[in-house]
């Protein structure tokens, strides 16, 4: 009897230990560095991505990630930005699409796990717009 719920009560425990951690171990999600909140990126341009690669896990299930578009919230997963790149690399350069332009952009960095970036802007170049 004793032993039963003293295994309930670590059960429990570990549980909601998860829970506040927002994630089971040894998920790796870095927080996105830049685009910064408020930056634009122009369409065509090459623009550099970066993530803070500073603590990591001691080991990491999938290092193979992709960058995901969300504008307005909505993920556009069919069109990664970028794919097939090292999560340790840090930082990924990009060349912007030609996308509606909008200033409620953000990107995901998907490794095991996805983790939203600050909010930016995707413009047209201004030769585009008077062409
Ligand atoms: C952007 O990067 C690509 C691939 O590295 C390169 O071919 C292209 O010339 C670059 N474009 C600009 C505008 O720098």
């Amino acid at each position: 009897m004793f032993t039963n719920i003293y295994f309930v009560a670590i059960v429990l425990l570990t549980t909601l230990t998860g829970v506040s951690h927002g994630a089971p171990l040894n998920v790796y999600a870095p927080p996105l560095i830049t685009p910064a909140e408020g930056a634009v990126w122009i369409i065509g341009t090459n623009q550099t991505v970066t993530w803070d690669t500073s603590r990591p896990p001691t080991q990491i299930t999938q290092r193979n990630s992709r960058l995901i578009l969300s504008k307005g919230g909505r993920l556009d997963v069919e069109h990664p930005l970028a794919k097939d790149f090292d999560i340790m690399d840090g930082q990924h350069t990009v060349t912007v699409p030609i996308l509606p332009v909008g200033d409620d952009y953000q990107l995901i960095l998907f490794g095991d796990s996805g983790n939203a970036g600050p909010t930016f802007s995707i413009q047209a170049a201004p030769s585009q717009s008077s062409a």
